[in-house]
This record gives C-alpha cells, sequence and structure tokens, in this order.
C-alpha cells in the first residue's frame, strides 16, 4: 500500500518481513495469544502506574482467566506490546453476571444521593488522574494526546451529568378517573445491565453507559473491546477507588470468545438490559439473542452522516466543520461525516480551501506534540480506507490531497496509518455512500439543489447525525427537520456532550444515551394503585 503520495516524512517505514512471535512489534490485523503477561508497566510513562491493570474484575477482584491464556495489547502507532490481559469465556462472564446480581440486593437499594455522591468521587478521581488517563487512550487507541485529553474530560463529564441525575429521578403522580383510588408511578433501577464498547471511545463509551445504569442503582457487567481494555480497566481501578462496592462494576476482557461471552452477556435471564455501541451487523446480532429474554435495549450503531454545505454559507465556517466531523479521531467516530454535499456554486471555492487545511495535518504517534493526527486502530481498518479510495478513483473521483498509490514495492510502514485525504467529485455509486467509512478520507460531492441533497442525504439504511452550513433561517428550519437522522448540526461539526440525547433512528440504533432521558434507559416505571380510600 505504500509509498503514499503526502505522507509525512515522520513516519518511519521498513521493509516486510513476516513476524515470529519472538519479535516485539506485532501487526494488530493478527490475533496473538499467549499464556502469562511479562510487560511491565514501568515503561508506560504514568505517574501512577497501578492504574494498568492487566487482570479482568470480578465482584471486587483482579482475576485471571480460567484457563491462563491472555489476548496481547498493541500500540497502533508504533505496534509494541503494551501488556497483556485475560482471554474469558462464558465461564467468568457467568460468574460476573452473578456477582453483579448480589451487588444489586444492596447497591439497588442505596439512596440517589449516596450513588451520586460515590459517582462525584468518581468523577474527581478521573479529574486528578487527567494526564495518565489520556495518555492510556493515547497508547492504546493511537489518537493524539490532546484527543485523548479531550476524550477523558468528556468521558468524566457523563459521572458528573449522571451523578446529577440521579437525585432527579422523579416518578408522578397520575390523576385517576376512579375518587377512591389515587395513582402514583415510581422509578425503579432494571437490575444487572450488559455493557459493551468500541475501541474508537475507550473511555467515554464506557462511563456514558456506565454512569447512567449507576445512578439509577443498576450494576453492571462491562466487555471492553479487546484492542483498548486498558482504559476500561483503569475505570474500573478508579470506581473501586471512589467507593464502588465489590460485584457493581464487573469487567470481561475478550477477544476469541467475544462470541460466547456476547450470547452470555444478552441471553442471561439475570440479566436485565443490554447497552451496546458498535457496528450495526454486531447490533443485530445482539439483538437477537437478547429477543430470547425481551430485554430492554440501547444500541447506538453504525452512522454514515450526511455533511451538506449549501451557497448561502458561510464557507470558511464550512470548512473549519468539516473539519473537526471528518477528522476527529482520524475519521475513526460514527459521527464522523462520510458523505460531504457541496452546492455547486461554492464547490470549487471550498474543495480548495479544505485540501489546503488538510495538506498541512501531521500524522504520527499521538505522544508527539506535532502531530495532529495518530493511525487507524488497526491494518484491517486501513485496508477498508484503501478499498474505499480506489473504489472511488475507479468511478472517476480524484484525489486533492492525501491517497496512496498501489503496493508495488513489499515495503510496510510500522503501524497503521492512512494519509487524511481529500477526493473530490465523487460519484454517487462509489461504496463509500453506502458503507461507513471509519478513516480520514473526505468524499465530496457536487449538488444542485436543495430539495436533490435531502433525497440523497435521506438515501440511507442508517441515521445517526447529519449537519448542514447555511445562513438561511427558513432552509435551517426545513433541513434539519427533513433530514432522517438522530441528530443534527447546523453551521456546526461538533454535537456531542453529555447534555445531549445521543442517539439515531433508522438502523442506527435504539434509544438514548446522556441527556436527560439517558438515566431512563436504566429504569422502570412502576404504577402503584392505592385504592380502597
Ligand atoms: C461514537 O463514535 O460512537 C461516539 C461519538 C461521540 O460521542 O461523539
Amino acid at each position: 500500500m505504500i509509498p503514499l503520495r503526502h505522507f509525512p516524512s515522520s513516519i518511519s517505514f521498513r521493509v516486510f518481513a513476516p513476524r515470529t512471535l519472538a519479535t516485539r512489534h506485532r501487526p494488530r490485523s493478527t490475533l496473538w495469544y499467549r499464556m502469562a503477561s511479562t510487560t511491565n508497566t514501568s515503561n508506560w510513562g504514568l505517574k501512577d502506574p497501578t492504574l494498568i491493570k492487566m487482570q479482568g474484575y470480578i465482584d471486587g477482584k483482579w482475576v485471571d482467566a480460567n484457563g491462563g491464556e491472555t489476548i496481547l495489547v498493541t500500540n497502533p502507532a508504533t505496534e509494541e506490546e503494551l501488556g497483556t490481559v485475560p482471554e474469558m469465556g462464558p465461564e467468568e462472564t457467568e460468574v460476573a453476571i452473578a456477582a453483579a446480581a448480589k451487588a444489586f440486593q444492596t447497591w439497588g437499594k442505596t439512596t440517589a444521593k449516596y450513588r451520586h455522591d460515590i459517582l462525584i468521587k468518581f468523577f474527581r478521581l478521573m479529574q486528578e488522574h487527567h494526564d495518565d488517563l489520556a495518555r492510556i487512550i493515547t497508547l492504546e487507541n493511537g489518537k493524539t494526546l490532546a484527543e485523548a485529553k479531550g476524550e477523558n474530560v468528556y468521558s468524566a463529564s457523563f459521572l458528573e451529568w449522571f451523578a446529577e441525575e440521579a437525585v432527579r429521578t422523579y416518578g408522578e403522580q397520575v390523576p385517576s378517573p376512579l375518587s377512591n383510588v389515587r395513582n402514583v408511578v415510581i422509578k425503579q433501577p432494571v437490575g444487572v445491565v450488559s455493557i459493551l464498547t468500541p475501541w474508537n471511545f475507550p473511555s467515554a463509551m464506557i462511563t456514558r453507559k456506565l454512569g447512567a445504569a449507576l445512578a439509577a442503582g443498576c450494576t453492571a457487567v462491562i466487555k471492553p473491546p479487546p484492542e483498548t481494555p486498558f482504559s476500561a480497566l483503569a475505570l474500573a481501578e478508579l470506581s473501586r477507588r471512589a467507593g464502588v462496592p465489590d460485584g457493581v462494576i464487573n469487567m470481561v476482557t475478550t477477544q476469541k470468545n467475544v462470541q460466547e461471552v456476547g450470547r452470555e452477556m444478552c441471553e442471561s435471564k439475570v440479566v436485565r438490559k443490554v447497552s451496546f455501541t458498535g457496528s450495526t451487523p454486531v447490533a443485530k446480532s445482539l439483538y437477537r439473542m437478547s429477543a430470547s429474554t425481551l430485554k430492554k435495549m440501547s444500541i447506538e450503531a453504525g452512522g454514515n452522516s450526511p455533511f451538506i454545505v449549501f451557497d448561502d454559507a458561510d464557507i470558511e465556517n464550512a470548512v473549519e466543520g468539516a473539519i473537526l466531523c471528518k477528522f476527529r479521531g482520524s475519521g475513526q467516530t460514527c459521527v464522523c461525516a462520510n458523505r460531504i454535499y457541496v452546492q455547486s456554486s461554492v464547490y470549487a471555492d471550498f474543495a480548495s480551501r479544505l485540501a489546503e487545511k488538510v495538506a498541512t495535518f501531521k500524522v504520527g504517534n499521538g505522544l508527539d506534540e506535532t502531530t495532529t493526527h495518530g493511525p487507524l486502530i488497526h491494518d484491517r481498518a486501513v485496508s477498508k480506507v484503501v478499498r474505499h479510495v480506489d473504489d472511488a478513483v475507479a468511478l472517476g473521483a480524484s484525489v486533492l490531497v492525501g491517497g496512496h498509490s498501489p503496493d508495488t514495492t513489499q515495503t510496510k510502514r510500522i503501524g497503521s496509518f492512512y494519509p487524511p485525504t481529500v477526493l473530490s467529485d465523487v460519484p454517487i455509486t462509489a461504496a463509500l455512500n453506502r458503507e461507513e467509512t471509519f478513516g480520514p478520507i473526505a468524499a465530496l460531492i457536487k449538488f444542485d439543489t436543495e430539495e436533490q441533497v435531502i433525497a440523497m442525504a435521506n438515501d440511507s439504511d442508517v441515521g445517526l447525525a447529519g449537519y448542514f452550513f447555511s445562513r438561511d433561517v427558513g432552509r435551517v428550519w426545513r433541513v434539519a427537520e427533513a433530514l432522517e437522522v438522530g441528530m443534527v448540526g447546523t453551521n456546526t461539526g461538533l454535537i456531542s456532550n453529555a447534555s445531549i440525547p445521543f442517539g439515531g433512528v433508522k438502523q442506527s440504533g435504539l434509544g438514548r444515551e446522556g441527556g436527560h432521558s439517558g438515566i431512563e434507559e436504566y429504569l422502570n416505571q412502576k404504577l402503584i394503585a392505592f385504592g380502597g380510600l
């Protein structure tokens, strides 16, 4: 896939040679297992190395897998080993669920104020360990330290937000049609919840779910992704320090056994709710498995966000918005712009300003302060981006900046990098119009009328976020209402924060996370009818 056009000189190249188990650099595209951890944490550069845990967390104890097998975790920028976590299976998951069920007997009966205070302690610990937590995110996910610090702030904000929601889970009194009856509705925690999270926000996707669950009085079994388990385990450690009782939070790590673990988390009768963020195909499979016990579900699945620039937009603001929206996390967020539609009369201006800015990006190791964009998570992610670019170019798109040349050299870079790329004149038949790319490709498509672009934007099975830039107030309302998505950004490329109801329509998911509705997903309503008055 190398040499890369416009690729920054800071990235090192080496001749590709087959690797052996003894090699320290291992590709993320391959699964590696071994029987014991030999990696120590002193080279992580943390102020508090005890935040690094290489074991699962069940019933307040750090535990290995029953069979002793482990998963190797590597840094996507350097391919160096970071450490190992246990390869657990359904048996360990069952134990974790039982621990969560036992803990629910007491945690579910605590006062909202008690849970508020613990969540605030947990939030403050995340602030206190801000630098270390950000560094862990960068080392295992690859995003730049600046972005990782942003994620830690975002992640901690869910604990603060839900602490404040915990004490406001009001019920209601409903007027009865009968004179001798009074109706009261109370809210109760749903019980044990299964939480399955992705690698693109190793910390924030956990707290967005866990904060709500704990605030509501639920207990949890969490399966973090195998690529980024250390942020999750550090959160478990901080929750322990904050006083979250044993069994309330449990973490089961797995890679090879993911299907069996997922099945246990969805099919167990003890679990009352499943919350998942990840791809639409996996979401459907978890939904099917959860159907056997009719569980409550929260699903935040794939997006294919349209981003529209109308001719009355502030073009400079639209370019800034596109950069923020498209290249956040090197294009690896569910709400990243995937299809950028630009009205014909401003197309050339927008395209050249965007390309000029993207050409200044510096791709590299996220720990390097001069790096603006980190690697993709693994080689499979790079392959998908390569496929989308090749397909678009074959169909007539042209590369304004970035892109790649066909692999003729047998040279392999260290790290799973792809250069930030701008493609112009992307035909609507290109694969990236239908599939979420999850990479740093800005795909520009020309349009003529509002009606035409709304039809193109809505021509998708998914509908998570959509963005558009316009200064016409009538158009702003019309287009915001017409887009078939759960969240709209007008004249902004960044919509996420703890206070909004995050979620999608169509095949992008079920339910909302964050906002005042986020905690409701973890509560049941119960009617108490007082008769015989
Ligand atoms: C996601 O990519 O799933 C979440 C993005 C966000 O919270 O902004």
